[in-house]
C-alpha cells in the first residue's frame, strides 16, 4: 500500500512538472531571455477580415507594392506562428505598437498614399488597432496572442510610444482619444496637452531642451507635465499590464521628458512585474548626450537598446573593421552602465538597413548572431534574420528593411544557431549575468569569456573569410579538461583542451581557428553558495516587489535582507526569489540572500525610494551666471533628489535653460512628502557653487503633476 501511494505520488509530481509552464521566470529578471522583434503588419496575415477595415479603408495594399501601406500582418498571424518562434528558442517577442493608429492616408512628397502600418502614430492608447485585431478595436486578438505566447513560454513586450500622437499638420492633426472619447487635438489645444515647438533639427539633436521639448518629425508632441496626459499614459500602460504584457520597449526615450520617465517606470513597477527598455538613439560613446544616456539608464528604471554596440557590430561584421571596435565599446560601457547586463543588444532593426543589405554574407551574419547571443546584454533578433530576409532597394533602409516575412523554414543555419545559443543562455548563468573579458584579439579574431562565479562560457570568433589563425597563449577560467563546441560544429567550431594554470588563467593547448568559425565552450559548476545575478526593478518604495535572479538559493525558503532589514518573501525557488521592499529609510541598500543553510550571497545595490514618484517641474529664475560647460543642478533631502549630492551623476540634472538665466527640469519626487532642496552650479571644472539662504521646501502632491517656481537665492 505504502509503495502504491509512493508511486502514485511520483506520478503526480511528474504530471505537475510537465504541466508547469515551459519556464516561469518573471519579466523583472529578463537577462536569460532572447527577444525577437516583429513589425506586426509585415509578419504574417492570420485573418483577412481585418485587412481593409471600414473606419480606415483604403490603407491596405493587397499587391504589397506600396511599402508605406498596410500589408495584412496581424496579431492572429503572430499567434499562428508561435511554435515556429518557440522552436527557434525565442523567449520574448517585441511587437510594433499595437494601439489604435492614425485612420487616414497622408500622401508622401510624391503624392503616394502612406499609412501608419508601423504603429508609431497612436490616436487611442487604450484600444487595439483595427488592422491588427478586429474592426471594433477590442482586445480579443491581443488577449489571444498573449495567452498563446505564455503557453509557449514566450513573453510579450509591446512597443509603447508616449512621446507623441499622430502627425500634427495633416491627417488627424494629433487628435488623441481616451478609449473612444476625444481628449483633445493639436490644432485647437485649449488644454495645453501638447508642446507647440518647431521640429528638432540640426544641432538641436544634441540640445537637451530641444530633444525633449521640440517636435519629433512633425509628430504631435504630448505634454507629459499636464496631469491629464500624465494620467492617461500611465493608465494606458497599466491597461496593457492588465492584459498580460511582460514588458515595454519605450519609443524615443531621448525625446520624452527624462525626469517624467522615472515616474512612468515607477508607476509600471508599482503595479506589477515588468521589464522596460528604451530607444535612446546615438551612434557611439562619443555622442554629446552619451553621459546623459547612461545616467538615465542607471537611475530611471528603464534600460536601453545598446546603440553604441550596434554601431560597432555593424562596423566589425558588416564593414570588416577590427574587433578592437567592439572590444572598446564593451569596455567603455562596462564602466559607465551600472546594469549593463540589461542593455538590449542587436544587429539591426526597423530603422536601419538589415545586416545583409549592408554586407550580403551569411557567414558574417552567423558570426554577428552568435556574438549577440553570447556577449553581455539581452539579445534581440529582428524578424526574418533567421530567413536571411532582405530587400536592398535604396540601400535597404526604411521602408525596405520591413519586407513581408517570406518563409518560415526551421532548418536554416541561423534558426539552428539561435536555438542552440538560447538554450545555453538558459542553462549557463555566465551568459545572462556574467562578466565579459577579452582573452585573445587581433583584427579578425575575438575570443572573450563570460563568467559568473564558477560558471564560464568561452567564445572564439574568426571573421576572416579565407584564413585560419593559430591561437596560442590563450588563457581561460574554464577548469582543466577538454571541451566540445556547443554549436556542434555548425559554424566550424572545434574542441579544445585546457591545462591547469593559476589565478584563473588556465592555458589552452594551441589550436587553429578556421576561417569564418565560431566556437563556444562552456562549464557549469556544482554546488556553491547563493549567487545573485539580477535585481528587477533596481529601485522602489516600500511595498514594491523585487525579483532576485541567480542560483543556489535552494528550494527551502531562506532570508532576503536589505542592508540589515529582513524582507517579506513572496516566492522562493532555487533560481528566483520575489521579496517586498521593506519600510526602511530611503537610500541605497546592499541586498543579500541567505539560504536555509545560512550561506550568504554576494550583495547587489538596491535603492529604496521614499514613496511612489510624482513628476514635478522645478524652475529656478535668475540663477547665478554660468559660462559654457557650467550647468545648474537640483539637489535635496531624499535619495530621489540625490541626498544633497553635488556631483554630475549624483545631483538631479543638468537643468535646461531655453530662457537663460532661468533654468528648469522635471524631476520625479516622492508623493506626499515635504522635501528640502537647493539649486547648485556645477562648473565645467567641477567647482560647485551653492545658492545662499535656507533650503527651499515643497510638499509633493499625492497624485498628478506639480510645479515649483523659485528665484535663485543670492
Ligand atoms: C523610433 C522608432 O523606432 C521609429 O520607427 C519611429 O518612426 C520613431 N521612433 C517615431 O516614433
Ligand atoms: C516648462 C514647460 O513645460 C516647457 O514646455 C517650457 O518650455 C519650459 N517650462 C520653459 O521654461
Amino acid at each position: 500500500m505504502r509503495k502504491l501511494l509512493q508511486s502514485l505520488l511520483n506520478v503526480l509530481v511528474l504530471i505537475s512538472l510537465f504541466s508547469a509552464p515551459i519556464h516561469s521566470t518573471l519579466a523583472s529578471d529578463f537577462k536569460r531571455e532572447v527577444i525577437y522583434q516583429i513589425i506586426t503588419d509585415r509578419f504574417f496575415d492570420g485573418s483577412s477580415t481585418n485587412n481593409n477595415p471600414s473606419q480606415s479603408s483604403g490603407l491596405y495594399d493587397a499587391t504589397k507594392t506600396n511599402w508605406r501601406e498596410y500589408w495584412g500582418g496581424d496579431l492572429a498571424g503572430i499567434q499562428q506562428k508561435i511554435s515556429y518562434l518557440a522552436g527557434m528558442g525565442v523567449t520574448a517577442i517585441w511587437i510594433s505598437p499595437p494601439v489604435d493608429n492614425l485612420n487616414t492616408n497622408i500622401p508622401d512628397g510624391s503624392g503616394n498614399p502612406t499609412a501608419s502600418y508601423h504603429g508609431y502614430q497612436g490616436r487611442d492608447f487604450k484600444r487595439i488597432e483595427e488592422h491588427f485585431g478586429n474592426t471594433s478595436n477590442t482586445w480579443t486578438d491581443f488577449d489571444n496572442l498573449v495567452t498563446a505566447a505564455h503557453q509557449n513560454g514566450i513573453k510579450i513586450i509591446i512597443d509603447f510610444a508616449p512621446n507623441h500622437s499622430t502627425q500634427d499638420n495633416a491627417g488627424e492633426f494629433g487628435a488623441l482619444y481616451d478609449n473612444g472619447v476625444l481628449l483633445g487635438n493639436y490644432t485647437n489645444d485649449t488644454n495645453g496637452y501638447f508642446h507647440h515647438n518647431p521640429n528638432i533639427s540640426g544641432s538641436g539633436w544634441d540640445d537637451r531642451y530641444q530633444v525633449q521639448y521640440y517636435t519629433l518629425f512633425d509628430l504631435a508632441d504630448l505634454n507629459q507635465e499636464h496631469a491629464t496626459i500624465d494620467g492617461y499614459l500611465k493608465a494606458a500602460a497599466q491597461l496593457f499590464q492588465q492584459h498580460g504584457v511582460d514588458g515595454f520597449r519605450i519609443d524615443a526615450v531621448k525625446h520624452l521628458t527624462w525626469g517624467w520617465e522615472y515616474s512612468l517606470a515607477n508607476s509600471i513597477y508599482s503595479y506589477g512585474d515588468s521589464f522596460l527598455f528604451g530607444e535612446w538613439y546615438q551612434g557611439n560613446t562619443s555622442d554629446p548626450l552619451y553621459h546623459d544616456s547612461y545616467k538615465f539608464a542607471n537611475k530611471s528604471g528603464i534600460s536601453l537598446l545598446d546603440f553604441p554596440l550596434n554601431t560597432a557590430i555593424r562596423n566589425v561584421f558588416g564593414s570588416n573593421t577590427n574587433f578592437s571596435d567592439i572590444d572598446a565599446v564593451i569596455s567603455q560601457e562596462g564602466t559607465n552602465f551600472t546594469w549593463k547586463e540589461d542593455l538590449v543588444t542587436f544587429i539591426d532593426n526597423h530603422d536601419m538597413s538589415r545586416f545583409l543589405s549592408l554586407n550580403n554574407n551569411n557567414n558574417r551574419l552567423h558570426e554577428a548572431i552568435a556574438f549577440t547571443l553570447t556577449s553581455r546584454g539581452i539579445p534581440c533578433i529582428y524578424y526574418g534574420t533567421e530567413q536571411y530576409l532582405h530587400n536592398d532597394t535604396g540601400g535597404g533602409t526604411d521602408p525596405y528593411n520591413r519586407p513581408m516575412m517570406a518563409a518560415f523554414d526551421t532548418n536554416t543555419t541561423a534558426y539552428q544557431v539561435i536555438n542552440k545559443l538560447s538554450t545555453l543562455r538558459r542553462n549557463n548563468t555566465a551568459l545572462a549575468y556574467g562578466s565579459m573579458a577579452q582573452r585573445w584579439i587581433n583584427n579578425d579574431v575575438y575570443i572573450y569569456e563570460r563568467k559568473f562565479f564558477g560558471n564560464v562560457v568561452l567564445v572564439a570568433i574568426n571573421k576572416n573569410e579565407t584564413t585560419g589563425y593559430s591561437i596560442s597563449g590563450l588563457n581561460t577560467s574554464l577548469p582543466p579538461g577538454s571541451y566540445s563546441d556547443q554549436l556542434t560544429g555548425t559554424l566550424a567550431g572545434l574542441s579544445i583542451t585546457v591545462n591547469s594554470g593559476s589565478g584563473g588563467n588556465n592555458p589552452v593547448n594551441t589550436f587553429t581557428l578556421p576561417a569564418h568559425a565560431v566556437s563556444v565552450w562552456q562549464f557549469t559548476e556544482g554546488s556553491a553558495s547563493p549567487q545573485i545575478g539580477s535585481l528587477g526593478p533596481t529601485s522602489g518604495q516600500s511595498g514594491v516587489k523585487v525579483t532576485i535572479g541567480g542560483k543556489n538559493f535552494g528550494t527551502t525558503t531562506g532570508t532576503v535582507k536589505f542592508g540589515t532589514t529582513t524582507a517579506t518573501i513572496n516566492s522562493w525557488s532555487s533560481t528566483q526569489i520575489v521579496a517586498t521592499t521593506p519600510a526602511v529609510t530611503n537610500g541605497n541598500y546592499n541586498l543579500t540572500v541567505t539560504n536555509s543553510g545560512g550561506q550568504v550571497s554576494n550583495g547587489i545595490q538596491y535603492t529604496v525610494l521614499t514613496a511612489k514618484l510624482i513628476p514635478i517641474t522645478f524652475t529656478v529664475n535668475n540663477a547665478t551666471p554660468t559660462q559654457t560647460g557650467d550647468y545648474i543642478f537640483l539637489t535635496g533631502s531624499t535619495v530621489e533628489l540625490g541626498n544633497w549630492s553635488t556631483t554630475w551623476d549624483g545631483a538631479v540634472g543638468p537643468m535646461l535653460t531655453p530662457n537663460y538665466p532661468n533654468w528648469f527640469l522635471v524631476a520625479s519626487v516622492p508623493a506626499g512628502q515635504t522635501i528640502q532642496f537647493k539649486f547648485i552650479k556645477i562648473a565645467a571644472n567641477g567647482a560647485v557653487t551653492w545658492e545662499a539662504g535656507s533650503n527651499h521646501q515643497y510638499t509633493v502632491p499625492t497624485s498628478g503633476t506639480g510645479f515649483v517656481n523659485v528665484n535663485w537665492q543670492y
